[in-house]
C-alpha cells in the first residue's frame, strides 16, 4: 500500500450559497488533483462543508428552520455545485456526519486524558460573528475592533482551553526549516512575523450549550459543545480515518476502526484562502503535534476575489454567480478565466469586461480558432486523414510540455497556462506563416502541405493533453474531434508524435463560439 497524494480545500460554512471565492478554491484544487492523476499518481481530493457553529445556527434561525434541516437542504445545493464545476473530489465531508463527529470526540477524549486541556473563566470581549475571544491586542489603532468582527460584546464564561503557549518555538523552527510548508513565501513570512512578535494565547475549544448548542458535544462534559474550528480542522483526518487510513484510525475505538485500506495522511496540500491562514499554519500544526501526527506537507494560500474593485458582498449585491456565468459561457470558460486571471497568492478582481476580453482573445480567437482551422483544413485538403509524421514544431512543443509539467508539479497554474498558450500562439503563427490555403492550390506543394497539416494536428492533440487538468471538457472535445477514442488524461501521452499517419479524424466544430461583445 503506497501513500496517495492527498489534497484538500477548506470546508465552507454552510450559511449561504456558494460564490466566486468558493468556486475558485475548488477549481484550483481540482486542477492540481487532475494534474497529479495525469502524471500517474494516485490522488485523494477532499472537499466539503463546515456545518456547526454560530454562523450556521444563526442562518438556520433566520430561515425559521432547525440547524439540521437547514443544513440538509442547503448541503444538496453545495454538492450539486461541486458537480457543476466538474470537480473530481473523491469524498465530500459534512461535519454533521457521524463518521466525523465520532472521530472528533475520540480525539477530544484522548487529548483530555493526556492533560492538554484545562478550564478557565474568561472575562472580556467576544465577537459572536467570528466566534472568537478578543483582547486589547485585537483593537485597531483608533481603539475600535475591526468591523469584520461584527458586534463585539462583553462576556464572562468558563470554558475548556487548549495549551498553546509552550509551542511557539518548535513551530517557528519547523516553518524556517521547511520553506515549502507555507506557500507563497510572503504568507510564510507573515506567519513567522506573527509567531515571532506575539505570545500565543491558549485556544478556547468549547462553547457552553447555554449559549450555543449547534456543535459536537464534548465527550467529557455535557455542558459544552466543541469550538467550531477545532471541529472543522479535524475533517482533514477524520475522513482518512473513515477510509481506513492507518495513521488516523488509531484514534478510534476498536469498534469504529476500518480495515487498513488507503494511506492518506499527511496531506500533501491544504488549499486555503488567506483569511484562515492562522488556523491552518498555527493552530492545526499544534493540534496535530498533540495528537502525535505528522504535519501536512504544504499549506497553499490563495488570495481573495473582489468584483469591480469592491468586496464581494451579498448585502450590497456585489456578487458573481458562478452558475449564471457557466450557464451563459460554459464551465471551461469560467475555469479558464479564474485560473488565468489570478495567480495563487495575490488578490484578484473580477470584471465582466475582462472576462469577455479573455474569452474572445484567448479562447475563441486563440485556442478555438487554432483547433477549428487546423482540423477543418485537414478535412478539406486531406479528407480528414492524418498525413506522414513531421517534426517541425516538435522542439518547441517538447520544451513547452516539459515546462508545463514542471510548473504543474509546483502548482504554478497560471504560469502553466501561459506556457500552454505560448504553444497556441506559436501554432496560430505557423498557420499564418506557412499559409496552407495557398499550398493547397499548388500540386507541387503537396508534401509541404502534408507536413504543415501533421504539425498542426499533432499540436492540437498535445494541447488537449496539456489542457486536460484545466479545461477537461474542452480537452475531451478536442480528442473527440481528432477521432481519438481514449481520454486526454495521461500526461505521458503529450509526447510529440502520438498522432498516427493514416488515422481518420472526426468532425471539427467550434469550441468557443464567438459572441458579440
Ligand atoms: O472559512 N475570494 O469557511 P468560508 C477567494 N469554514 N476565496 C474566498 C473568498 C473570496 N472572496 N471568500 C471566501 C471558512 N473564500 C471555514 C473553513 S477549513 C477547516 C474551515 C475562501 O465559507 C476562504 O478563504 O468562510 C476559505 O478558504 C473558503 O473560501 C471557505 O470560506
Ligand atoms: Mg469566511
Amino acid at each position: 500500500m503506497s501513500k496517495r497524494f492527498y489534497i484538500t480545500t477548506a470546508i465552507d460554512y454552510l450559511n449561504g450559497q456558494p460564490h466566486l471565492g468558493h468556486a475558485y478554491e475548488k477549481i484550483v484544487t481540482d486542477v492540481i488533483a487532475r494534474a497529479r492523476r495525469s502524471f500517474g499518481q494516485e490522488v485523494f481530493f477532499l472537499t466539503g462543508l463546515d456545518e456547526h457553529g454560530q454562523k450556521v445556527q444563526q442562518a438556520a434561525q433566520a430561515e425559521g428552520q432547525t440547524p439540521q434541516a437547514y443544513c440538509d437542504a442547503l448541503a444538496a445545493d453545495w454538492k450539486s455545485f461541486a458537480q457543476k464545476l466538474e470537480l473530481t473530489n473523491d469524498d465530500f465531508v459534512r461535519t454533521t456526519e457521524s463518521r466525523h463527529k465520532e472521530f472528533v470526540q475520540a480525539i477530544l477524549a484522548k487529548l483530555q486524558a493526556a492533560g492538554e486541556f484545562y478550564t478557565k473563566t474568561y472575562e472580556g470581549f467576544y465577537s459572536p460573528r467570528e466566534e472568537s475571544f478578543l483582547t486589547d491586542k485585537d483593537r485597531l489603532p483608533n481603539g475600535t475592533f475591526d468591523p469584520a468582527y461584527g458586534e463585539v460584546i462583553k462576556l464572562q464564561e468558563t470554558n475548556y482551553w487548549f495549551k498553546l503557549g509552550a509551542q511557539q518555538n518548535w513551530l517557528i523552527d519547523y516553518i524556517e526549516a521547511n520553506p515549502a510548508f507555507i506557500q507563497p513565501d510572503y504568507r510564510r513570512n507573515e506567519v513567522l512575523g506573527f509567531l515571532k512578535h506575539n505570545t500565543l494565547e491558549d485556544l478556547c475549544i468549547s462553547r457552553p450549550v447555554t449559549r450555543l448548542n449547534w456543535g459536537i458535544p464534548l465527550p467529557f462534559d455535557a455542558g459544552y459543545v466543541t469550538y467550531v474550528w477545532f471541529d472543522a480542522l479535524v475533517n482533514y483526518i477524520s475522513i482518512p480515518a473513515a477510509h481506513g487510513d492507518p495513521a488516523c484510525s488509531a484514534f478510534q475505538s476498536a469498534s469504529g476502526q476500518r480495515p487498513a485500506a488507503i494511506e492518506l495522511w499527511p496531506a500533501d496540500i491544504h488549499v486555503i484562502g488567506k483569511d484562515i491562514l492562522k488556523f491552518h499554519a498555527v493552530y492545526w500544526p499544534i493540534m496535530l503535534k498533540a495528537m502525535g501526527l505528522p504535519l501536512p506537507k504544504q499549506i497553499l494560500v490563495h488570495g481573495w476575489w473582489q468584483k469591480d474593485g469592491a468586496k464581494i458582498s451579498k448585502s450590497t449585491g456585489n456578487i458573481v454567480d458562478p452558475l449564471a456565468v457557466i450557464a451563459e459561457w460554459g464551465l471551461d470558460a469560467f475555469r479558464f478565466y479564474v485560473l488565468r486571471e489570478l495567480d495563487i497568492g495575490p488578490d484578484g478582481n473580477w470584471t465582466d469586461a475582462s472576462f469577455k476580453a479573455r474569452y474572445q482573445a484567448e479562447l475563441a480567437n486563440g485556442l478555438g480558432n487554432l483547433i477549428n482551422r487546423s482540423l477543418s483544413m485537414l478535412k478539406r485538403y486531406r479528407n480528414g486523414v492524418v498525413p506522414a509524421r513531421s517534426d517541425e514544431l516538435a522542439p518547441e512543443a517538447t520544451k513547452i510540455i516539459a515546462d508545463t509539467r514542471a510548473l504543474l508539479e509546483q502548482s504554478q497554474l497560471q504560469a502553466a497556462l501561459l506556457a500552454i498558450w505560448a504553444l497556441v500562439t506559436r501554432a496560430n503563427q505557423y498557420v499564418d506563416q506557412t499559409a496552407p490555403f495557398k499550398l493547397a492550390k499548388d500540386p507541387a506543394q503537396a508534401q509541404r502541405l502534408d507536413e504543415v497539416l501533421y504539425n498542426l494536428t499533432e499540436t492540437c492533440r498535445v494541447l488537449a493533453v496539456l489542457l486536460w487538468p484545466f479545461l477537461p471538457g474542452t480537452a475531451t472535445k478536442i480528442y473527440a474531434q481528432l477521432g481519438l477514442s481514449d481520454a486526454p488524461d495521461k500526461f505521458s501521452t503529450a509526447a510529440w508524435g502520438g498522432m498516427q499517419p493514416g488515422h481518420p479524424i472526426g468532425e471539427p466544430t467550434p469550441l468557443f463560439p464567438r459572441k458579440d461583445v
